[in-house]
């Protein structure tokens, strides 16, 4: 048989689309947790795609649809061992993305404008894409630190 492209974590993807409503936050970090225990990440790695997760959708649900309920599209992919989550909405768009990628910076004096600082710190790479009127991308990678390329599981088994 051939080798699938991602060697012993076979390439692999995952596409979520839900309405900008609170409830959804939780669902999607459960839902991209769970996927993303298909890589070798450690149980603390999984919380911080969990928090970076949740930081990004509620950003979606909370800023990019601030009136009228949107769709929030969110993606995770898995390639040669990386895990790349994109989380997309087609809301109002960032008027200023340097300053709302400073800490404590937040156009809501209610919030802590700390949730892009999660999403940098706790993943390895963080992008965005804004425009105002069409909306904000957000693109993140994460890749495990035990190293996807051992032959082995986190248990020690033989991988397929
Ligand atoms: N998806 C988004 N759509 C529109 N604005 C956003 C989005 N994500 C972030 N922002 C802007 O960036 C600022 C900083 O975001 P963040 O660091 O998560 O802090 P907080 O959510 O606590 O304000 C927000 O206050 C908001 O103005
Ligand atoms: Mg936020």
């Amino acid at each position: 048989m051939p080798e699938s492209r991602g060697g012993k974590y076979r390439t692999n993807f995952m596409t979520l689309n839900f309405p900008s409503k609170p409830e959804n936050v939780a669902f999607a970090r459960v839902a991209v947790a769970s996927f993303a225990t298909q890589l070798p990440f450690t149980l603390e790695e999984i919380d911080e795609i969990k928090v970076a997760t949740s930081e990004a959708v509620s950003n979606c649900v909370i800023h990019g649809y601030p009136e009228k309920e949107g769709i929030v599209q969110v993606e995770a992919v898995i390639d040669e061992g990386i895990f790349k989550l994109t989380i997309k909405d087609s809301g109002v768009g960032i008027a200023d993305l340097e300053a709302a990628r400073e800490p404590s910076y937040s156009t809501d004096p209610e919030r802590m404008g700390l949730g892009l600082v999660f999403m940098e710190s706790f993943m390895d790479s963080l992008e965005i894409e804004t425009a105002l009127g069409s909306g904000t991308t957000v693109y993140m990678t994460k890749k495990p630190s035990l190293g996807a390329g051992s032959d082995t599981d986190l248990k020690g088994h033989e991988l397929q």
